[in-house]
């Protein structure tokens, strides 16, 4: 069984991405500081796929942690690497913690691995397009300069791994342009744990419809766009998974376009903040507390990706629409209220 190393394991997308390595005969070894996320995330893997994936639970800034875990663990060959601070709002205040913790981690893994051959999978974002020239975004799209302190995390993170890769024999790394994940697992059993308020539109609206939020505010619906919202490629998070398990399976087998590659993760399909709210109401068969407020500060008007080249080169593609999006989280957001995780 090929181990693969998961960073942030315990988190939204790396708990997903566990359990879909395991399903595809991988064993996944997590490493995480639960800085965002709950111990008790095991035992709902656990009650996935059978059996509590190994968990070593330390900070990979940490130097001499991060190389002793590599020296004990030689037989690891894959490393999927999520673990990073993510909220947008956090890194325009705090862009230190966001460097730090985003480098740090990153550069002391890198180093651990020096010497061994690796096949690498890194978390990117389509934040790194901006606002695109033109729809839908291709990988060759240029990148713009970021908006905030953790969008420059993610270019500068693909720079480095792709100067890393170039320079020694030992890296193969893609770097997965995710658009915007949302949903959960079918069972219900792992799913997007936000703390403390919500800044993404999903948890927002869950939240909101189970009670814990008295509404949602939609900012703006005087965008050029047909409803006035913005616009999204929103991806389920378990399709999402999936592509992590073929960015592996193409490292493994040698990737024709080199040592470093880019895929855009998404459906390829726009659906404006309004018409998520309607998929939400359709599928939960509930009406929605919303109102319409002023535009948030930064925010992309619309992007959605091509998704040509993940389908013919990765051999991925996204399977779930946006009600089985919708319904995913929403009955996840129910599993919550009655077996509360944090
Ligand atoms: P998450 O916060 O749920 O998961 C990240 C995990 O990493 C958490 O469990 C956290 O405890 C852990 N972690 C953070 N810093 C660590 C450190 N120094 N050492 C050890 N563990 C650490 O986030 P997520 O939504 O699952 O995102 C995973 C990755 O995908 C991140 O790199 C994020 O930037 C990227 N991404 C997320 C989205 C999104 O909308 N969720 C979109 C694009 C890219
Ligand atoms: C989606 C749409 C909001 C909340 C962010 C990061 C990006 C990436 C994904 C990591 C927007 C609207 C939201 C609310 C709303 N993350 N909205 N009311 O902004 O596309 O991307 O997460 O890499 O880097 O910037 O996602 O979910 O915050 O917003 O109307 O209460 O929903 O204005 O149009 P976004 P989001």
């Amino acid at each position: 069984m090929r181990k693969i190393l998961v960073t942030g394991g315990t988190g939204y997308i790396g708990s997903h991405t566990v359990v879909e390595l395991f399903q595809a005969g991988y064993t996944p070894v997590i490493v995480d500081n639960l800085s965002n996320s709950s111990v008790q995330i095991l035992d709902q893997i656990e009650k996935i796929i059978g059996v509590k994936p190994e968990f070593h639970q330390f900070d990979l800034c940490d130097t001499a942690k991060t190389t002793t875990f590599v020296q004990n663990n030689p037989d690891i060959t894959g490393i999927i690497h999520f673990a990073a601070s993510k909220a947008v709002g956090e890194s325009v205040i705090d862009p230190l913690k966001y460097y730090s913790n985003n480098f740090f981690s990153l550069l002391n893994l890198l180093n651990a691995y020096k010497d061994k051959p690796v096949n690498f999978v890194f978390s990117s974002s389509c934040t790194v397009y901006g606002e695109p020239d033109e729809l839908p975004v291709t990988e060759s799209a240029p990148v713009k300069k970021a908006a905030s302190p953790y969008g420059n995390t993610k270019q500068i993170a693909e720079e480095i791994l792709e100067e890393t890769a170039n320079a020694y024999d030992n890296y193969n790394v893609i770097a997965l342009r995710y658009f915007n994940p949302v949903g959960a697992h079918h069972t219900a059993l792992i799913g997007e744990l936000p703390i403390g308020v919500p800044q993404n539109l999903l948890p927002f609206i869950t939240q909101t419809a189970i009670g814990k939020r008295e509404k949602l505010t939609v900012f703006g619906n005087d965008y050029d766009t047909p409803d006035g919202s913005c616009i999204r490629d929103f991806i389920h998070v378990v399709d999402l998974a999936k592509a992590h398990v073929a960015a592996i399976q193409l490292l493994e087998k040698g990737n024709p376009n080199g040592k470093y590659d880019v895929f855009n993760v998404g459906t390829g399909n726009g659906y404006s903040v309004l018409e998520a709210i309607g998929a939400f109401e359709k599928v939960s068969g509930q009406k929605l507390n919303y109102v319409i407020g002023p535009r948030r500060e930064g925010d992309i008007i619309k992007v959605w990706g091509d998704v040509a080249k993940s389908s013919q080169e990765l051999g991925w593609k996204a399977e779930l629409g946006i009600d089985e999006m919708m319904a995913s989280a929403w009955a996840w957001e129910k599993y919550l209220k009655e077996h509360p995780i944090g």
